[in-house]
């Protein structure tokens, strides 16, 4: 077997990031550099550079993350000297967009000065509102180089026009190509695994259609509460957090047409095409189609409005949704009358990613008790994809059929560390490869799906729908799909 090649190395680069000390940071951004550090993805020279307001020195951010992410067991503890290594990577600047003082950009200017034939990365770590304010303080101070780049992580904005508002903002600094715009969940594996399932495989093309398949079935259930998080998500709710971004990027990757390359446009390209035939779901339809919840308090968990926060529930926190479920369909030639089913929802039984592509019935049985095959693409945890076949139950006497998987995982097959999504895409915005993230077009044409359906909801006015924590969520959402005899895929969700 010929060795394995040396893995590639993007050239070396001053990563920037701003809310460098927040949560976002300390529990994805830093354990995946440093995966990737280890692995010998990061150039020797590249440096990491925390701005926050914190008033920090290096060392004390050095502390601070050694405390944060190696004691609290994100990384490795086998690994001391490679560690020590990665933390002299470790820079902090004390830096306040929007602020009187210039003083941390003069500083943060006075560190990259003599680097800017390195690639610079800006990751804006921080509220979709500081991102225009701080390309252009960062431009006033001189930071934008030609070999620069922007990420900004998600929701970008909370509904088409204030998306539009900040891609000006942000359009007015950096070119469209130096923009990336993050949704870790297209750095899952098994998310890419999808596209090499569909466009890397013949067998399943001819049968990728509404002549073979029922329907889809996409779902994101999530253990965790909003402990702590009141303030972003009293005005974010699980349809801007969730559906807007992750949710609908899954449906795109299963809806596409086959892309003539595997380039940083032509999936785009077609994945803009899925999100401009979604048939708008407005006013009264909304009732029928949408379902919001709240979770209320179940056995040994608070309900959303007793979650710990810094400030006490308001009318704005009684309306957040923490669940939501949708019946969405792609009008186009090949999906045509196929439901595209969406849920996500926190405190729900099992945390539990899923593509689940239900095909149809045979169209004639011969045997007693058969079901129609369903194939389930796992995206966490246990990252895999399942095959649901009939088969013959063992034993003499009358044919019973048994559905039974064919499986594959991807820990048992590959046997080796799965990546978490933000080292892919990190390696990605590194390398200047924007094929996973998203373009300007893609994520207005999302917002213009969500747009009235957030309409509705709030003129509707009503409270979202209780239902308990740790229940399998809203008694609406099964409503949906039992409307047209049809059930969700509940493996492992009771
Ligand atoms: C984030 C949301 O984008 O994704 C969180 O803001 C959510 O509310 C998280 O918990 C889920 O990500 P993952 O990778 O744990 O499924």
């Amino acid at each position: 077997m010929s060795p394995l090649p040396p893995p590639f190395v993007p050239h070396a680069a001053d990563l920037v990031v701003f809310g460098g000390t927040g949560d976002l940071s300390m529990r994805k951004l830093i354990p995946a550099l440093y995966h990737s550090d280890r692995d010998g993805r990061l150039a020797p020279e590249t440096r990491i550079i925390a701005l926050s307001r914190g008033g920090l020195t290096d060392a004390d951010f050095r502390g601070k993350v050694d405390a944060e992410v190696h004691t609290a067991g994100a990384v490795p503890a086998e690994d001391p000297e490679g560690w020590q290594r990665f933390l002299h990577r470790l820079h902090h600047v004390t830096v306040d967009v929007g602020g009187d003082a210039a003083g941390g950009w003069t500083e943060l200017a006075a560190l990259l000065h003599g680097h800017e034939q390195r690639d610079r990365v800006f990751y804006l770590a921080s509220p979709p509102m500081t991102f225009g304010p701080f390309c252009r303080e960062a431009d006033a101070a001189g930071l934008v180089t030609p070999r620069s780049r922007v990420v900004l992580e998600k929701p970008l904005g909370r509904d088409l026009a204030s998306a539009q508002a900040i891609n000006d903002e942000v359009g007015e600094i950096f070119e469209e190509a130096q923009i990336f715009r993050i949704d870790h969940y297209l750095g899952k594996e098994t998310v890419q695994n999808l596209l090499v399932l569909r466009f890397a495989n013949a067998f399943l093309e001819p049968i990728w259609n509404s002549l073979w398949i029922d329907h889809v079935q996409i779902t994101v259930a999530e253990t965790v509460g909003t402990p702590g998080r009141r303030g972003y998500y009293d005005h974010a709710g699980a349809l801007r957090d969730m559906v807007q971004n992750h949710l609908l990027q899954l449906l795109c990757l299963v809806a596409m047409e086959p892309p003539s390359r595997n380039d940083r446009e032509s999936i785009r390209d077609e994945k803009v095409k899925v999100l401009q035939s979604l048939r708008p779901i407005t006013g009264t339809e909304a009732d029928r189609f949408t379902v919001r919840g709240q979770y209320t308090e179940g056995p040994g968990m608070p309900g959303y409005l007793e979650e710990p926060a810094s400030t006490p529930p308001t009318d704005a926190s009684r309306q957040v949704e923490t669940y939501a479920a949708i019946r969405a369909e792609v009008k186009n030639w090949r999906w045509a009358g196929v439901p595209f089913y969406l849920r996500t929802g926190k405190r729900l039984p099992s945390r539990r990613s899923e593509i689940v592509v239900q095909f149809k019935d045979v169209p004639h049985s011969i045997f007693p008790g058969g079901a129609p095959n369903r194939l389930v693409l796992r995206l966490q945890p246990s990252e895999g994809i399942h095959l649901h076949i009939m088969a013959k139950e063992p034993g003499a006497g009358e044919i019973a059929l048994r559905p039974v998987p064919l499986s594959l995982s991807f820990a048992q097959t590959f046997a080796t560390r799965v990546p978490e999504a933000y080292e892919r895409l990190l390696m990605d915005v590194l390398s200047g490869n924007p094929t996973l993230f998203m373009r300007r077009d893609e994520v207005e044409a999302a917002w213009r799906w969500i747009d009235p359906i957030l309409a509705t909801w709030e003129a509707n006015g009503t409270p979202p729908e209780p239902y308990p924590a740790g229940s399998s969520g809203p008694a609406s959402a099964h409503e949906l799909l039992a409307r047209s005899d049809r059930t969700w895929h509940e493996e492992d969700l009771a």
